[in-house]
């Protein structure tokens, strides 16, 4: 069973971004079985690969905030650097760590909850598309 399933209540109301997110969810979820499954080498190269696409989605969606004039997009550009640097520690760490399952989790938390709250707030400011609020 997956870590995290992507719903509707995670919409942003904008494809790019709700694909970026969905990306960023199946990587999540493929590390976290790499880790139940103590497979190393997988886990390294997920991880990694999990770490470089969080950043490039963070950067298209700070762009996008910056296009529009959201008013928080400082604050919001913070936390992402935030979920970076945890991002950062965990790879550092994550073969010393004896409760690797547990960080891993609660990253993965942070990042449903980022979502579900912290990117749902801009979705006022985002253009109007057709596939908005659909
Ligand atoms: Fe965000």
């Amino acid at each position: 069973m997956p870590l995290i399933q992507w719903d509707e209540t995670m919409s942003v109301g904008m494809d790019e971004l709700d694909d970026q997110h969905r990306e960023l969810i199946d990587l999540i979820n493929e590390t976290y079985a790499a880790i139940q499954r103590h497979d190393e080498p997988l886990m390294t190269s997920l991880i990694d690969k999990m770490r470089d696409y969080s950043v490039v989605h963070f950067r298209a969606e700070e762009a996008i905030l910056r296009s529009c004039d959201y008013p928080g997009s400082d604050v919001h550009a913070g936390q992402h650097r935030a979920f970076e640097d945890k991002v950062a520690d965990f790879r550092r760490d994550m073969f010393v760590k004896t409760n690797l399952s547990q960080v891993f989790i609660f990253l993965s938390r942070w990042l449903t909850n980022h979502i579900m709250h912290e990117d749902r707030k801009f979705i006022l400011w985002l253009p109007e598309t057709d596939d908005k609020g659909a």
